[in-house]
């Protein structure tokens, strides 16, 4: 049996390259090829696609989804989910998140793909119960990072507690391209001698190491790959799928893709690609290769993120001594991976204690929740004393923090009554509320009634 391929154009190929913005239409005019060309799985939905649907394209994500579940009768289509934060970027409670597992199997997905920017199970829990409960395959991910606690026994001793939570496969989620050849043989063996989960890997080829890593994991029995259609690959996205598929042919990993079909695909995307590249919205850097990021082991868009903050302050002279101080921070948080949201707060904290010129003089509320626990348990020890310094006396729950959320659903359904058509629309309401309703009242109110609208709701 050859390795298995799935394709990430459609979602992570066009979040990491350009921002997400790639139509329904667009993505529509490949499915045929796609759905032909032998897939494992086509990720398609989750991830940013949702919010960038609502708010950039004006379309409504759920159409999306059923339009490309007619279009693929063969692939199984796959979904990226952030645990308990949904596709959003704070935790919902469980009524929310179960009701968005039931509606996305329902409206065309089949895998699903769950993680927690912490690695904290508990964040995962709701998610993995309703795949499973609505029949979906559930695949757990856990972020890839590096640090004196992330080790392959840290990552296969929680690959064996993902086994007993019920995963029926597992996934590799190398966000920054961090994970280098040697280390994902290691790391790979031992998964598949330590559960009998399929193992999937995703990285990145932001450092240029994504294509000498992925050959070692296939030596080392990966059964799973993800790979963007050519167009839509390197930099900052996947490896290309065609090359993988052309290195592998004839050989035991032959993943046995239709390459008339892949060709036929990448000539359609690359003419959606080159109108994103004259238009500017995908920047040449986003193709270039940045090894300095395993200098780092920083994700390649928050080089680009601290850079351009220092940039605004006018303190771009610093930026040396900010790239010290991020690891510093993020050993004193306990190594978080950095991964949304956690890579943002943790740079912005390093960049403060930069410029200040005292070390947590100013710490970001978002901070102060983390030492709360508010986002879930950190991977490492954190030092009591650091925590009393910024947060003093402040409550810390250790408990899974979507426990102190009430139900939200049939609330949010009643004060939408006059807009929200479906659970669909209630849930994008959940999600995203002002830009979700916003898209919602320019899809179902024509001008009049949206001028009544607006008065009844001043009036309630
Ligand atoms: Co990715």
């Amino acid at each position: 049996m050859g390795v298995k391929v799935v394709d990430t154009a459609l979602r992570d190929g066009h979040q990491s390259l350009f921002a997400t913005r790639m139509t329904t239409a667009e993505i529509l005019e490949v499915l045929p090829d796609l759905d032909e060309a032998g897939y494992h799985a086509l990720e398609v939905w989750g991830g940013a696609t949702f919010d960038a649907c609502l708010r950039f394209l004006n379309e409504d994500p759920w159409e999306r989804l059923r339009e490309i579940r007619k279009a693929c009768k063969k692939t199984k289509l796959q979904m990226l989910f952030r645990g308990q934060n949904i596709l959003g970027y704070k935790h919902y409670p469980d009524d929310i998140v179960e009701l968005f597992v039931k509606k996305s199997i329902e409206n065309g997905i089949d895998i699903i793909r769950v993680f927690d920017a912490l690695n904290d199970l508990r964040n995962m829990e709701t998610v993995i119960d309703a795949t499973k409960r609505y029949g979906g395959h559930c695949q757990i991910a856990f972020c890839y990072t590096t640090s004196p606690i992330h080790t392959v026994e840290y990552f296969v001793e929680m690959a064996k507690k993902i086994e007993t939570l019920g995963a029926d496969s597992i996934c590799i989620k190398d966000m920054s391209g961090v994970l280098l050849p040697e280390d994902a043989y290691r790391l790979v063996s031992q998964l598949k001698a330590n559960t009998a989960l399929p193992v999937e890997l995703h990285s990145h080829c932001t450092a240029g190491v994504a294509h000498a890593t992925y050959m070692k994991a296939i030596e080392a029995g990966v059964d799973i790959i993800d790979t963007a259609l050519s167009p839509l690959s390197s930099g900052t996205s996947q490896p290309p799928t065609e090359s993988f598929q052309y290195m592998l042919r004839g050989t035991q990993y032959d993943p046995g893709l239709n390459l008339d079909r892949l060709n036929a695909a990448a000539e359609k995307i690359k003419l959606v690609r080159d109108k994103y590249f004259a238009s500017g919205v995908l920047n040449p850097k986003a193709l270039m290769v940045n090894p300095l990021i395993l200098q780092y082991q920083l994700p390649g868009g928050m080089l680009s993120n601290l850079m351009s903050q220092l940039e605004n302050q006018g303190a771009i002279g610093r930026y040396e001594e900010v790239l010290r101080e991020v690891p510093a921070v993020r050993a004193d948080l306990g190594y978080p991976p950095l991964v949304t949201p956690l890579s943002q707060m943790v740079g912005t904290q390093a960049v403060m204690n930069v410029l200040t010129g005292e070390r947590y003089k100013l710490v970001p509320e978002e901070i102060k929740d983390y030492l709360r626990g508010h986002y879930g348990a950190s991977p490492g020890p954190i030092d009591e004393d650091f925590r009393k310094s910024i947060i003093g006396a402040d409550k810390v729950i250790d408990y899974r923090p979507a426990d102190d959320l009430k139900p939200q659903f049939e609330n949010l359904k009643r004060k939408y009554q006059d807009l929200a058509r479906t659970d669909e629309d209630v849930l994008s309401i959940a999600l995203f509320e002002n830009v979700a309703v916003n898209f919602l009242e320019k899809k179902y109110l024509p001008r009049k009634e949206k001028e009544i609208h607006e008065i009844n709701l001043h009036i309630g």
